[in-house]
């Protein structure tokens, strides 16, 4: 990573070559075993990572990988349909090229989703979260060997405010419940213990998971208002029964991933008009 502005813009530069120019409503980065939503999508286009200049390569089961363009409620947006997480490459910027390029392709809103453990007992999985708040527990920060000022990004309200209250009414209005939370990021790949269970409720996490925080900085860096959802996929270790795996994982948010389709597009469709793109 570190001083990238010509990666971010030679991906850039290739994305818009290959017809991804233009403008959009908001880019959508997938969770695992949320690919529901590109179902849900009316796509226009879509290119591989591995096809794209200084794009990462996912090898998570559950990703796969692609940039995909389409309309949802009849609105241009972009999917991220696979995310690089800081535990396949060691490197927490490992979202940077993909986030910039979104940037300079014009889509001015980020919705971060994950699939998430609970530290809420009456948080259950197959609950949708919006995410309020994040607690970056790792340690670790994209920005790091960044060199001009612009590292020094604001948090305060770094999962936008307006689109939080976008998404409580998409959900009111498709009978949607949706929960607000504060999602603490572990580096995985392991597990937590029941231990770092509580250590992280005490915090005042309601959320753990192994992704979104580097992207929601990134994003932030870039310019991109950001909003999340969590999809609760389990109970974090130790609460009740909770004793997280990857399968649970993949098979909870792949019963959810309608549910957060429709909540999606119930968002989407009510975010201002930026487009360009006819
Ligand atoms: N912990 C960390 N990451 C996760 C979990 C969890 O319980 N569930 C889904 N992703």
């Amino acid at each position: 990573m570190k001083a990238s502005i010509g990666r971010v813009a030679t991906a850039a530069q290739a994305l818009g070559e290959a017809g991804f120019g233009g403008g959009y409503a908001c880019a959508i980065a997938l969770g695992t075993g949320l690919g529901a939503v590109v179902e849900a999508l009316e796509i226009e286009r879509m290119i591989a990572y591995a096809n794209v200049p200084h794009f990462p390569a996912s090898g998570v089961s559950g990703h796969k990988g692609r940039l995909v363009a389409g309309r949802l409620a009849g609105r241009r947006v972009l999917i991220l349909e696979g995310r690089s997480h800081y535990y396949e490459t060691g490197d927490a910027a490992a979202m940077h090229v993909p986030l910039g390029a979104i940037a300079a392709l014009g889509a001015p809103v980020l919705m971060l989703t994950n699939a998430a453990g609970s530290t809420r007992p009456e948080t259950r999985p197959g609950a949708l979260v919006a995410i309020a708040d994040h607690i970056a527990f790792s340690g670790l920060n994209p920005l790091i060997g960044e060199t001009d000022d612009r590292r020094f990004v604001p948090m305060t309200n770094a999962y936008d405010p307006a689109l939080r209250a976008l998404l409580r009414d998409a959900a009111g209005a498709i009978g949607e419940p949706i929960e607000e939370g504060v999602y603490m990021w572990f580096s995985g790949p392991s597990f937590e213990t029941p231990a770092e269970i509580r250590m992280a409720r005490a915090l005042g996490a309601d959320l753990v998971g192994m992704s979104t925080v580097p992207e929601a900085i990134l994003a932030r860096f870039f310019g991109l208002r950001v909003a999340g959802v969590s999809v609760v996929t389990n109970m974090a270790a130790g609460i009740g029964d909770g004793s997280p795996s990857h399968a649970e994982t993949k098979a909870v948010a792949g019963e959810t991933g309608g549910r957060l389709a429709r909540l999606l597009d119930a968002f989407v469709a009510r975010l201002p008009e930026t487009e360009t793109a006819p």
